[in-house]
């Protein structure tokens, strides 16, 4: 081993960035595609309180950067529909040899259940299919966040028929992508899409009903399981996962309390969604220590969890921030998330780099250090609508140099961490924040579509053609 193993990723290290369907492709109404829940409430609360607000305490709504809905829609994302071949390009010109991507149900499916539209097939085969003649693996996510409109009016998550509905998408994506695609992933982020779209109604569809949310939670992982099993019965050779969101939650104080409350609100938000993805299990501590929770979980969750389960073969983890929690007897969680220790001026997401690090740590730790890839990461910073001063970004260098350096420790280390998907690829559309946040390496101009490398991305480009971290 060389003394500077540290800075080194593995030659098989998969680099490289990540964007989703309904934030980069635009073209949202376009070859037959219908609505998804996201287009459909940017629409409703476009520069309106979302729902959720009038429900926070003050404090916490001061600090909300999220305040009011932008009025600005995911009709353009960053024209990837139209200009897909140049981005394309411009992955290859970087030397990273890995893109996250997610398909489009809505474009896929119109109507959620129904007929196939030939020409979305056609679309992600050309997009696929360029991405492979340029050297760059596709990672595939089923789902991001965009279910069509018209399955949400039936109910969505909470549907007793969703993982059946969810099995024909799945399988029409496997049938048509899986000869090409051998990296898959079912679910993205499933703690804001159910957990906050359906119990703290911080998120599209703005649902606040514990009940309803543990259906819709049970139904994610059975229709999750459903995926893996057809995939697996399917002998395509390649491997399934899920990508789930952690925050690095620390306890506020040197006392027992203070880390239950931290150990409490990483399981809520991380394990409850891991846990039963690769073990079968929700995490005993919460139904033990949180009423709410045992309370309110569908009948016979367990055995019905027991019929269907199929452990994946990798986690996606998607990691931006850090966060501090306190004990707090009467609250659901019986903690409280408090003032984190760090902040950044201009940036959204405070970033915490050795969270990358224990993020990691704690996967391997509880779940036997199983197949681990960083599916998101990334420097929110506020759009100021200039090219020149947004193209030297320094602050994102630093970011991404910071956080893959704890990638590199944490492989030396001997966890099991295969990949790093910087987020985002270009400029896109933000949930609930519009334009108004820029994550790209590649500034694109909402208007005209017109695109620019950033220094980041030339800083980036080093690592992915040296696979050496300075
Ligand atoms: C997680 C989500 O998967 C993605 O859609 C979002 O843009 C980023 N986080 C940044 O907030």
């Amino acid at each position: 081993m060389r003394s500077l193993n540290g800075f080194i990723l593995p030659e098989d290290f998969l680099i490289g960035t990540a964007n989703s369907a309904f934030q980069s492709e635009g073209a949202w109404q376009r070859e037959g595609k219908s609505e998804s829940i996201m287009e459909h409430y940017a629409k409703e609360f476009a520069g309106k309180v979302p729902p959720y607000l009038s429900e926070l305490d003050k404090d916490v709504a001061k600090r909300q950067a999220r305040q009011v809905y932008s009025t600005d829609l995911p009709d353009r994302g960053c024209f990837f529909y139209d200009n897909y071949e140049a981005y394309i390009e411009d992955m290859k010109k970087t030397g990273q040899n890995v893109y996250r991507m997610s398909l489009a149900w809505p474009r896929i499916i119109p109507t959620g259940t129904g007929a196939v539209n030939i020409s979305a097939i056609e679309y992600y085969d050309r997009v696929i299919n360029k991405l492979i003649s340029c050297g760059i693996t596709p990672f595939v996510d089923i789902y991001h966040w965009d279910l069509p409109q018209c399955l949400m009016d039936e109910g969505g998550f909470s549907n007793p028929r969703f993982p059946e509905w969810f099995e024909n998408y799945a399988r029409v994506c496997f049938e048509h992508f899986g000869d090409r695609v051998k990296l898959w992933s079912t679910f993205n982020e499933s703690a804001i899409s159910i957990t906050n779209g359906y119990i703290t109604r911080r998120f599209p569809p703005f649902i606040k009903d514990v009940k309803r949310g543990h259906e819709a939670s049970l139904n994610v992982i059975l229709a999750h399981y459903r995926a893996v099993r057809l995939y697996k019965s399917m002998n395509l050779g390649g491997k399934i996962g899920a990508v789930n969101c952690i925050t690095d939650v620390t306890p506020a104080g040197m006392n027992w309390d203070d880390i239950g409350a931290a150990e409490r609100q990483t399981q809520r938000n991380y394990d409850w969604w891991t846990e039963p993805m690769l073990k079968g299990t929700y995490p005993e501590q919460l139904f033990r220590e949180c009423s709410y929770i045992r309370d309110t979980m569908p009948e016979g969750y367990q055995q019905r969890m027991d019929k269907e389960f199929i452990p994946m073969d990798f986690i996606g983890i998607n990691y931006y921030v850090s966060g501090r929690t306190v004990y707090l007897p009467d609250s659901p969680l019986l903690s409280k998330r408090v003032e984190s220790f760090y902040s950044a001026p201009g940036q959204a997401f405070a970033p915490y780099p050795p969270g990358l690090f224990d993020v990691v740590q704690y996967t391997a730790d509880r779940y036997d250090n199983p197949e681990m890839y960083i599916t998101e990461n990334g420097c929110a910073l506020r759009n100021q609508n200039d090219p020149e001063k947004e193209c030297d970004d320094e602050e994102r260098i630093t970011y991404i140099r910071e956080h893959l350096r704890m990638a590199a420790r944490a492989i030396r280390c001997g966890y099991n961490l295969k990949g790093y998907m910087y987020w985002n690829d270009a400029d896109s559309y933000e949930e609930l924040d519009g334009y108004n946040l820029r994550f790209g390496l590649t500034w694109v101009n909402h208007e005209t579509g017109e695109r620019r490398w950033k220094k980041s991305r030339y800083y980036f480009s080093e690592i992915c053609k040296s696979h050496l971290v300075n």
